[in-house]
């Protein structure tokens, strides 16, 4: 019998959120063992609810999303959309430039399969949120890797990028703010990254799903404000602001300098319509979420669940010797760092691992977020405080005698 294998552009795919520490943590669940999740940014597994807004919007207009709908999306979701982008200053945008989907994570998909062709390459950050290196990979293109600099509050090194372009780079991406490190990225440094955009002709890509998530009264600026000559394409979802992942909400859009890539949207078009439509349901709660800012915003102050969750987590790292970190502005994310001398830790996943199979806390280990060095891992902020000062207490306890070998 013949084995049947993975197609080739596969081989370098991995999903570690719900990969094999995932399902080691399933074993240990169906064992009777009651593991503390901290591996994806879901906050409903967390008992944070759907504000009423979306709620009553699901269910007032249930009736509407019986048929397939347009393509793009639904004209009053598409409206609202785009008057939200309006706001923040996305130049010639109208509604035929917005793609709603199944998610952030299948416009990203499409978005590279339209593109890329075999070999081209995309500059994707490092640490990245590994969508983007999977779907890369998928399309066929070559995802070449730019640093992020934790000396620098992990913004984008500029250098690092300028090294990394080649004659086959045809686009970049920012993730801002970012997942895993939490960082938000000020105007400066979003210039530099269109004037490198603007000097090699590339492609922006700029994945925004957190810019409702931000603390510390830290401003946002989309990078496709700054880039009025340049094509960009900005994504954003309803999954983390309105506690909704699972309804599956997110959408594209196109600004800037939308002529030059007319054939490439029809490719964008071609792909949107073999999936007929997104899914109308979740289309018809954007107007009211998008309304609602306020549900969201009583989450990131003081008092707030995740400003709270966020500071809990970090006194409690701060008594951990042999941890630092970059404290994050944004989302529910922190990428610590480990002294790896101190540990003697050479593989991060056996990390993960083993700090499982002690005190039942599941992290990622940064390879999964496409790290190369084994010295960090990502905590998702989520649980109440109380039970994210147990875990990093677990997590202090475990490092007092952890050396690998
Ligand atoms: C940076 C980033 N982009 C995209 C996504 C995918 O979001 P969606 O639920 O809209 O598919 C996530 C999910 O965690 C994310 O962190």
């Amino acid at each position: 019998m013949e084995e049947i294998l993975r197609a080739e552009k596969l081989k370098y795919v991995h999903s570690d959120i719900r990969g094999p520490i995932f399902e080691e943590s399933n074993r240990m669940r169906a064992a009777g063992i009651d593991v503390l999740r901290l591996n994806t940014g879901n906050p409903a597994t967390f008992g944070f609810g759907i504000p009423a807004s979306v709620k009553n919007a699901l269910l007032e207009n249930v009736d509407k999303a019986a048929a397939y709908c347009d393509l793009r999306g639904m004209p009053a979701a598409r409206e609202a959309i785009y008057r939200y982008h309006l706001g923040k200053k996305l130049p010639n945008i109208n509604n035929e430039d917005i793609f709603i989907g199944n998610g952030v994570s299948e416009l990203v998909t499409m978005a590279l399969t339209a593109l890329l062709n075999a070999g081209d390459e995309i500059l994707i950050p490092s640490p990245d949120y590994s969508l983007w290196t999977n779907s890369a990979y998928i399309a066929g293109g070559v995802p070449v890797h730019y640093i992020c600099d934790e000396q620098s509050n992990w913004y984008p090194d500029i250098a690092d990028i300028r090294s990394k372009i080649t004659s086959r780079t045809k686009a970049i991406l920012i993730i801002n703010p970012n997942n895993p490190t939490g960082a938000v990225y000020p105007k400066e440094v979003l210039q530099q990254i269109a004037d490198i955009a603007r000097e090699h002709d590339l492609i922006v890509f700029s994945d925004e799903i957190y810019d409702r998530l931000i603390m510390d009264g830290v401003e946002h600026t989309s990078l496709a404000e700054l880039c009025p000559d340049l094509f960009c394409v900005t994504f954003n979802g309803l999954s983390k602001s309105h506690i909704v992942c699972g309804f599956r909400c997110g959408w594209m859009i196109i600004s800037g300098n939308k002529e030059k890539g007319k054939d490439y949207i029809a490719g964008l078009v071609a792909l949107a319509a073999m999936r007929l439509c997104s899914n109308a349901l979740m289309q018809l709660v954007i107007p009211a979420a998008l309304a609602d800012n306020e549900s969201t915003q009583q989450m990131l102050v003081p008092g707030g669940r995740l400003y709270e969750q966020r500071e809990a987590c970090c006194k409690a790292l701060d008594h951990i010797e042999g941890i630092s970190y970059v404290k994050n502005k944004a989302a529910f994310y922190l990428f610590p760092k480990l002294d790896v001398k101190r540990f003697n830790i050479t593989n991060d996943k056996q990390f993960a691992f083993d700090y499982l199979h002690e005190k039942h806390v599941m992290i990622i280990p940064g390879s999964g977020f496409n790290w190369a060095q084994p010295d960090h891992f990502r905590i998702v902020m989520l649980p109440e405080p109380a039970e994210l000062t147990r875990a990093m207490n677990a997590l202090g306890d475990f490092l007092s005698t952890y050396r690998q070998n």
